[in-house]
Parts: structure tokens; C-alpha cells; sequence
């Protein structure tokens, strides 16, 4: 038998899939959701079995990793559960978290045993009243307790995502590195993205990465650095240290030729691109097909050549580049 592979009209190979496992979340960042969100009903969301299930078909067309993302992953119900059976999949080689670190603490080593090899967390700010504002309910506390709680499980590699906003959090951007230098760990500033109706112009808080850049560059020795997750990061190492900072920058970079990844939403859609509408509904196939994969291998195939050029992101505009939000698609 050959051995089926993705690759899109564009002779990009999709080897790399996120999965959002869950659209519910114990914070509600002000970039990522509106004060108050609906969440999706129980019986609209994928069962953590058809998400197995899911994985272990991409597996099979040579995806070789995922990333488990949310919401946040860890509230779900048995989240631990999946990262046990997807940790066991023959032929996969990476398995990797992003959370907001809330329940790091109680779940860091079992992640570390299922097999996930590295994990990025989401921290804005090391201020604790800053960062109730920013998360309106998160408690830094416990998050930087899941963090050293994640660094002692000795996983591979650490990240923080940071999110800077005008006017909010666009002065901590030397002071996280610090900390992340600190830690040994690296960390990655990701430009705001049009995702979803929030409570602000995404306009009026946009701070472009050009920015953080040098403004970086003037406090510390940046080497830039060529090593590629394949994905929208630009990395550079700080001199003399353990740590790698990333640049995403959607906005100030487009970086849509060399991607490697496709996105499934909580229900199951599976998004071609996360600045673009195209996707192929999966849940209704994976329910009609309990004992029968060829339809959803067809459906996968198929869907390579809806993969989009690239987003769309322009933040002049009214509206959001798509409507859904982060949350629901998978960051
Ligand atoms: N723009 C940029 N980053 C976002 N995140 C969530 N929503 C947005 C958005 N609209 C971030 C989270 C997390 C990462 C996966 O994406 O902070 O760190
Ligand atoms: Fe939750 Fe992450 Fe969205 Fe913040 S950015 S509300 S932690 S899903």
C-alpha cells in the first residue's frame, strides 16, 4: 500500500494538526473573548473518542504532530484521557499543549508521562492586578505555580505566549524576557489577531512586533536564529542565555507559504487556514461512519485543495477577519 500524505494546491504538506478540544475556558482574555461568551452545548462538541479517533486517522496520512489547544484543554473533563491515547498513537512524534496554565500544577507530570513534549503557556503580564484585568479572571499566582510545576516534569521545551496591548500590558515586553531568561525558558510575542467581536478596537491596542523588536534589540544581544517549526515564528536567541524569542506577526510578516497545519474546531470542523472561512465539517461523518474510516480519509484528502493561499488580516477594517474566535478554532 502507498502511504497517503497532504499536501495542498500549493505543495504545501500538511503534517501538523491543532485541535481545540473544547471552546470553554476559566479566563476570558480581553484579545480572545468578549465579557460574556455563550459556549457551545455538550452534545455539539466532539467526545473526546471521536477526537482520538480523529488524530489516529491524520496519523495514518502522515501527520507527525499535534497540538492539543482550547479554549483552555485542561477544563475539560478527562482532558487527560486524550493525551494518554493520542500519547500512544504509533507514527506520531510530537505531541504538544498550549494552556493558560491554570491547572499546570495538578496536571504537569501526567502530561510529562502521556508523552507531551513540550508546552506553551499564555502570560501577559507579571503583574497580579494587570493580569485579573487582562485574563478579568485569572490569578497569576497559580499560573506561575504551573509553570515551575511544568519545569520540574522537565519537559522538553517551556514557552510563554505573550499578547501585547497598547496601553495595557506594551511595557512588560523587556521584563518578560527577563523573567523568561530567569527561567530558562523562551517565550513568543504573538500580534493581536482579528479573531471574533471583542469588547475594544482592535486598531486603537495593535502593537506591531517590528516594535517589540527593537525595542528588545536595544536591551539585549538578539542573534537571529534559522531554526523553523515550520510556522509563522521568527525566532532570535538571546546572547548567552538558554532562551529563544519568538516573533508572530501575522500582520507585520506574512508567513502563509511555508504552512504546515490544519486546525479542528471543538465541533469537529476542520479549518484549512485560522484567518479564513474554508473548512469541511467532520462530526457529521465521524457519526455516520462509527465503524468506517474511508469516508473521513476522503473528506481529508479532499479538503487539500480548499487550503487557502494565506489570511486575510487588515485591522482598518470593520469587522473581523472571521467571526469565530481563537477559542473556537484552536490558536
Ligand atoms: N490574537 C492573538 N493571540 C490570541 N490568542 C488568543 N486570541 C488571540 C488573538 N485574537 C493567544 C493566546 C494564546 C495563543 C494560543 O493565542 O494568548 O497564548
Ligand atoms: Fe482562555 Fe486562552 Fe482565550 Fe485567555 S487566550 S480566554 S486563556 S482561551
Amino acid at each position: 500500500m502507498t502511504s497517503l500524505t497532504l499536501i495542498d494546491q500549493f505543495g504545501r504538506n500538511v503534517d501538523y494538526i491543532r485541535l481545540s478540544i473544547t471552546d470553554r475556558c476559566d479566563f476570558r482574555c480581553e484579545y480572545c473573548m468578549a465579557e460574556d461568551m455563550t459556549f457551545l452545548p455538550r452534545e455539539q462538541v466532539l467526545s473526546l473518542e471521536e477526537f482520538v479517533r480523529l488524530v489516529r486517522i491524520f496519523v495514518g496520512l502522515g501527520v507527525s504532530k499535534v497540538r492539543i489547544t482550547g479554549g483552555e484543554p485542561l477544563v475539560r473533563k478527562n482532558a487527560m484521557w486524550l493525551f494518554e491515547e493520542v500519547g500512544k498513537l504509533q507514527g506520531l512524534k510530537e505531541l504538544v499543549l498550549t494552556t493558560n496554565g491554570s491547572q499546570l500544577a495538578q496536571h504537569a507530570l501526567a502530561l510529562k508521562k502521556a508523552g507531551v513534549k513540550r508546552i506553551n503557556i499564555s502570560i501577559d503580564s507579571l503583574k497580579s492586578e494587570r493580569f485579573k484585568k487582562i485574563t478579568r479572571t485569572g490569578d497569576l499566582n497559580k499560573v506561575l505555580v504551573g509553570l515551575q510545576a511544568s519545569i520540574n516534569a522537565g519537559f522538553e521545551g517551556i514557552k510563554i505566549n505573550t499578547v501585547l496591548m497598547r496601553g495595557s500590558n506594551d511595557d512588560e515586553a523587556a521584563d518578560l524576557v527577563k523573567f523568561a531568561i530567569d527561567q530558562k525558558i523562551d517565550i513568543s510575542f504573538i500580534e493581536e489577531m482579528p479573531l471574533g467581536e471583542v469588547n475594544h478596537s482592535r486598531e486603537s491596542t495593535f502593537v506591531s512586533n517590528v516594535d517589540t523588536l527593537k525595542l528588545l534589540q536595544s536591551k539585549y544581544s538578539l542573534l537571529p536564529s534559522t531554526e523553523s517549526t515550520g510556522g509563522p515564528a521568527r525566532y532570535w536567541r538571546v546572547a548567552n542565555t538558554d532562551t529563544k524569542i519568538g516573533f508572530i506577526s501575522p500582520h507585520s510578516h506574512n508567513f502563509c507559504e511555508a504552512c504546515n497545519r490544519v486546525r479542528i474546531s471543538c465541533q469537529g470542523e476542520l479549518f484549512l487556514c485560522l484567518g479564513q472561512d474554508d473548512k469541511v465539517e467532520l462530526m457529521p461523518l465521524l457519526r455516520a461512519n462509527p465503524n468506517d474510516d474511508t469516508p473521513i480519509i476522503h473528506a481529508i484528502l479532499d479538503s487539500m485543495r480548499i487550503k487557502p493561499k494565506g489570511h486575510d488580516f487588515d485591522l482598518s477594517r470593520a469587522q473581523p477577519a472571521v467571526v469565530r474566535f481563537m477559542s473556537h478554532t484552536g490558536g
